[in-house]
């Protein structure tokens, strides 16, 4: 069992999408996968079949922090509303605005280790564990990270998502934030979305990270489809999108699994 997080000190770069593919193809192969809504917008609840107001007033991560125990934790499981019989693989945990209110406890003393105490005994229970998390580098992703056994880089090809690889994997990597938090993680691998055929910048912009980071930016990178944004918007599973999409999702988890094997 592995606990990988999901992030880029950059917005709308495909970091939900990933999770979510990535948790239908390890699902789809039998495994028992934990997926956890690490961002107060909740959007990779909604897009597991969760509209805001149903999960308004029940048991969420932010409850689940905020006690650190894992009745919390379990209080919150829903199941993955996917269609497929595989989607009975997934638990979700999911995630509502209140969620910001955590980022206040910042300051209190270990407060960074709750969700590592949320997990601790809920994880052993399944095969993989993915964090989604938002795109700041702030109290939310220290307690993911802190939880995480790995971390995956997801981006577009662009600039200023490319830099925000590389802040996320300076500080995975700081000495200074590795000793203070107790981190254990690391970078496994970085994946590319939206990628466009013929597009200069976006054929520049994946050279230059694969020239800084060699192997750990994982083939073959997921082209820009609006298949992609329709099934989000649906709720549907991403396995269902395409034969292209289904392929490319299917490599991600193999070499997933290769990694976390490593
Ligand atoms: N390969 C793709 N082709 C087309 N649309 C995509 C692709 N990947 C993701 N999308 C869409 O792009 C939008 C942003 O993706 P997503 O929400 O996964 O990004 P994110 O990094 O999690 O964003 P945020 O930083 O807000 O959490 C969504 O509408 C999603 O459906
Ligand atoms: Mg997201």
């Amino acid at each position: 069992m592995a606990v990988t997080t999901f992030a880029n000190h950059k917005g709308g770069v495909g970091k939900t999408n990933t999770v979510e593919a990535l948790a239908a193809a390890l699902a789809a192969e039998g495994r028992r996968v934990l997926v956890i809504d690490l961002d107060p917008q909740g959007n990779l609840t909604r897009r597991m079949g969760y509209q805001e107001h149903e999960v308004e007033s029940r048991p969420t991560i932010a409850e689940a922090i905020r006690e650190h125990s894992p009745q919390a934790l379990r209080a919150s499981f829903l199941p993955c509303q996917w269609e497929p019989d595989w989607a009975a693989n997934i638990t979700l945990v999911p995630s509502r605005i209140e969620l910001e209110e955590r980022v206040a406890e910042a300051g209190v003393p270990l407060s960074w280790q709750r969700l590592h105490k949320a997990l601790g005994q809920v994880a052993p229970e399944f095969d993989d564990v993915l964090i989604d998390t938002s795109p700041t580098i702030g109290h939310l992703l220290h307690l993911a990270l802190v939880a995480s056994d790995y971390v995956i880089g997801s981006t577009s090809p662009t600039y200023d998502a490319v830099r925000g690889i590389y802040r996320l994997i300076k500080f995975v990597n700081d000495a200074d934030q590795r000793a203070g938090l107790g981190l254990r993680c690391e970078v496994i691998g970085v994946v590319v979305n939206f990628k466009r055929a013929g597009v200069a910048n976006h054929e520049t912009r994946t050279e230059s990270l694969v020239k800084r980071l060699g192997d750990l930016v994982w083939e073959p990178h997921m082209p820009l489809r609006a298949g992609i944004e329709d099934a989000d918007e649906r709720a549907e599973d991403p396995l269902g999108v395409s034969s292209e999409a289904r392929d490319i999702i299917k490599l991600r988890a193999a070499r997933f699994l290769k990694a976390v094997a490593a």
